[in-house]
């Protein structure tokens, strides 16, 4: 039987260049499904804004929708590690309010670990979640929350100096005591360069293959997403293929057979 992931196996996997998968679930018929498939980690994205709530963003999530879909991947979930995003507004505006975030997650959910975005502005209140007890996973390069004053979906790091900031804040947040962190939408060259130089494990999102793991969002490597990030190749339709059910369905149902 598969042992319950924890932190310390994910430390273990990079050490032992063991590629760990991490896919993003939303309830727990999804938690069920893809830890049948072998998933190790389970991410309550803050995405869920965007794949199921109809928003434009992640910026309009709140803390109790991340709580319900939580709470709901926890129950589904039997061994995988489940990760709750912090959204937006709920840990920006000091340490103290990030804890009374953080104690309110994993309280009313059971989930294992918070994810936060941010580089050099987060340290100071990753050191602080840490010493408190609690699993952080830091989020850098692309950072969905920030979107408006990226004004755009891009990749990061265009620039030399954008790479080295992104350098610096990602070993310092391994320092600050996260247990983990997400690289999203920067080349796979710094990726590389992180993933060498970090005590931490990477977990790569359109980062290259070189991260010591993986993770998507479940719509986008089902295919199920109208739009697909240009670093995603999906290993289904099934978009397409609800569409066709649902409409074959329709049509007994007109035709009364
Ligand atoms: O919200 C999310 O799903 C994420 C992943 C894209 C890493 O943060």
């Amino acid at each position: 039987m598969k042992k319950k992931v924890t932190a310390a196996t994910l430390l273990a996997a990079k050490n032992n260049q063991q590629p760990q998968v991490w896919l993003t679930a939303y309830d727990a018929g999804a938690a069920r499904m893809a830890e049948e498939a072998g998933v190790d980690v389970l991410l309550v994205g803050d995405s869920l804004g965007m794949v199921n709530l109809g928003y434009d963003t992640t910026i309009p999530v709140t803390l109790d929708d991340m709580i319900l879909h939580t709470a709901a991947v926890v129950r589904g979930r039997k061994n995988a590690w489940v990760v709750c995003d912090l959204p937006f507004g709920t840990y920006q505006q000091s340490k103290e309010q990030a804890l009374t975030s953080c104690v309110k997650v994993l309280q009313q959910t059971g989930c294992d670990a918070i994810k936060l975005e941010g580089g050099a502005n987060m340290l100071n209140t990753i050191t602080f979640l840490s010493q408190a007890g609690i699993a952080v996973v830091g989020h850098v390069g692309f950072t969905p929350q920030s979107v408006k004053k990226f004004g755009n979906f891009k990749q990061r790091a265009a620039t030399k100096a954008e790479s080295q900031h992104i350098y610096a804040d990602a070993l310092a947040i391994a320092q600050a005591g996260a247990v983990a962190i997400v690289l999203e939408h920067i080349p796979s060259d710094l990726a590389e360069k992180i993933t060498t130089n970090i005590t931490i494990p990477t977990v790569g999102i359109g980062a290259g293959a070189a991260c010591d793991a993986q993770v998507l969002v479940w719509h986008d490597v089902l295919g199920l997403s109208e739009t697909i990030p240009p670093f995603v190749q999906p290993y289904a339709n099934l978009r397409q293929d609800a569409i066709s059910a649902i409409a074959t369905w329709a049509k007994d149902v007109r035709n009364q057979s």
